[in-house]
């Protein structure tokens, strides 16, 4: 084996770090990402990442909320391989200076690529933990310029009923949505995520591109996205729509206020086993010190 000299130069030296890295999550397939060598060694680890140890990638990848593909938590494993995510744009409109249809490669175009292992907390009271691959969406938004006007960011699924067999079930209004408030969607916790493990997105999480709110119960984090608007009004919600007293457009998590139907106050972590201890549930899902001050003053209750 031919041993390299330090001088030789590496493709990370002739080409920009930030699309060095993009250009590493968007290889599509396996055989790509393992010819190029394991792509974990080389994503920086960022911020905020919790210690704790992250589920495994069969959890992760098999017990999933994906309406638009069933309800129950195997189909969207078994259904989603048929969705079409390349090629892929995005929708960026509203109250931005550079509103526009983009092409996914140039979503990511300059956005630096990291790891972050988050806690994740479904509504449901189950909880994982994830090493997401993304970066903030704070940097995208940067990009295009958001207007002084804009208050919140709203954002919108993919609506493909031919690829999407749980659409023609009217469980929720599609085409799925959801909503920040704009302090909240600029917070470096927030990411927009395009892959996990190192490896680009699985169809069943989100493909090819979702949002990641880790302070805020899992259905905040909507997947498979291909619009985002700058609003200056709060924006519609598709669970809060179906469901108003049960899930409110804020839905941070929060151990002291109960869904009306069940407690909030204790999580199962998948992985642990039907019979595993319960785990007490974490004020903000313990991000707290980075996020409690957005809500001062705030009646929580209220604002649920
Ligand atoms: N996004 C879309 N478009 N459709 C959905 O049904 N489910 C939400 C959220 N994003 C959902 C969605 C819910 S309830 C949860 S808990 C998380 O996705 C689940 O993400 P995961 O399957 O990657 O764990």
């Amino acid at each position: 084996m031919r041993h390299p000299r330090k001088t030789d130069p590496t493709w990370a030296d002739v080409t920009p770090k930030p699309l060095w890295l993009n250009r590493r999550a968007l290889i599509a397939g396996a055989a790509a990402l393992a010819a190029a060598g394991p792509a974990a060694a080389r994503l920086p680890k960022g911020r905020f990442s919790t210690d704790e140890a992250p589920n495994s990638w069969d959890d992760i990848t098999s017990y999933n909320n994906f309406y638009e593909f069933g309800l129950d938590k195997g189909d969207p494993k078994r259904n989603a391989q048929r969705l079409t995510t390349d090629p892929w744009s995005i929708v960026i409109d509203g109250l931005v200076d550079r509103p526009g249809t983009y092409d996914l490669a140039d979503v990511l175009k300059d956005q630096p690529l990291e790891e972050r292992i988050y806690r994740f907390r479904c509504v449901e009271a189950w909880s994982m933990v994830i090493p997401w691959v993304g970066f903030e969406l704070q940097g995208l938004l940067n990009r295009v310029g958001v207007q002084p006007g804009a208050k919140y960011v709203a954002f919108e699924t993919l609506l493909r009923p031919d690829e999407m067999p749980g659409v023609a079930r009217r469980v929720l209004d599609w085409p799925y949505r959801e909503g920040l408030r704009l302090d909240e969607a600029m917070h470096p916790l927030t990411i927009l995520a395009t892959g996990l493990y190192s490896e680009p997105m699985p169809k069943q999480n989100g493909a090819p591109i979702r949002l990641v709110v880790p302070w805020k119960y899992g259905f905040k984090s909507i997947k498979s996205i291909i619009r985002i608007t700058l609003t200056e009004t709060q924006p519609f919600t598709s669970w809060n729509d179906a469901a108003p007293r049960e899930y409110g457009f804020y839905s941070n998590v929060n151990p002291e206020v109960s869904h009306p139907r069940w407690s909030q106050a204790s999580e199962r972590r998948i992985g642990d086993g039907l019979f595993g201890r319960r785990r007490d549930t974490l004020m903000f899902n313990g991000y707290g010190d980075e996020v409690a001050g957005l809500y001062a003053g705030m009646d929580l209750r209220a604002n649920y």
